[in-house]
């Protein structure tokens, strides 16, 4: 699939960039191509000194509808070097503060990225799914992991295994999100800690993240590693198959064969 080049947008000022999902009228599903964008994005910022924090955002509508659901069938992550990795492990390994600003549908990897950031600030639009069974397949971003450490077991089971949405509130009670503000104004509160950060010391704040990081970050990697492997050979699975086959032709999935 050809990338627009304007379906990811980055900005620098103040010490600041902000990476912007700009493709709305596909809900902001992210294609190789812009995750690729996206994990340029990142280890720009992660060599530019001028940078001392990252926010990403979507759109006050929409944050993302996840993958592009034709572009992964059409060309499938194969390797660790597929961009999709490169950016899920660009978050993960980022070593400057990440702030998310969350309005609209998260699914997918549009809610997994959001455990690898430091800051998440959410539209009371908001509404967060991990619907990985739904489509035959399984959690990314070491969300297996993730999910059941911050939500504990049942909510995680629940988010993780029924995979419908769960809203603003719901996130804020469990941690996932710090603060719900209007729609409109969750870029600018997320831009406005951004900046409050880019002021610190950015020894401090690197060092501050390491630490609080350091002690479960092989575990993330390895998991990470497990889950693409899985995900790989799930995604031309009948399954899957049968479940983004639904989703093109606009109709439910049948999975009693499955
Ligand atoms: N991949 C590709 N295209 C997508 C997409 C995705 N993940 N999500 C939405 N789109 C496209 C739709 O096909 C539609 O395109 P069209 O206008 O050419 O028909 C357009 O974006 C608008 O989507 P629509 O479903 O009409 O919007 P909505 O507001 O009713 O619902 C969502 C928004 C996000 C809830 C819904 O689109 C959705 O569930 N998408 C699939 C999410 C998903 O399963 N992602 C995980 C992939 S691993």
């Amino acid at each position: 699939m050809s990338q627009n080049p304007s379906d990811i947008l980055t900005h620098c000022e103040s010490g600041v960039m902000t990476i912007t999902l700009n493709r709305v009228d596909k809900k902001n599903s992210i294609t190789a191509a812009m995750y690729g964008a996206m994990a340029d994005a990142l280890v720009q910022a992660e060599a530019d000194p001028a940078i001392r924090a990252v926010v990403l955002q979507g759109h006050e509508t929409v944050f993302s509808a996840g993958n592009d659901i034709g572009d992964f069938l059409n060309q499938p992550p194969a390797t660790a070097e597929s961009p999709v990795y490169r950016f899920l492990h660009g978050i993960a390994g980022f070593s400057k503060p990440l702030i998310a600003a969350v309005c609209g549908p998260a699914v997918g990897v549009g809610t997994t990225m959001l455990f690898h950031c430091d800051l998440v600030y959410a539209g009371d639009n908001a509404a967060f799914s991990m619907p990985f069974v739904n489509l035959g397949l399984c959690p990314e971003a070491a969300s297996s992991l993730l999910v059941p450490q911050m939500f504990g077991y049942h909510r995680a089971a629940e988010a993780l295994l029924l995979g419908e949405p769960f809203f603003a509130e719901a996130a804020l009670e469990v941690g996932l999100v710090n603060r719900i503000v209007p729609p409109t104004e969750v870029n600018a509160v997320a831009q406005g800690a951004a900046r409050k950060l880019a002021l610190k010391p950015l020894s401090s704040l690197i060092e501050t993240k390491r630490l609080m990081k350091q002690g479960q970050a092989p575990q993330v990697v390895a998991r990470m590693t497990e889950e693409g492997a899985s995900f790989g050979r799930m995604l031309r699975e009948p399954a899957a198959r049968e479940a983004f086959g639904a989703f093109m032709e606009k109709r439910k999935p049948d999975f009693s064969r499955f």
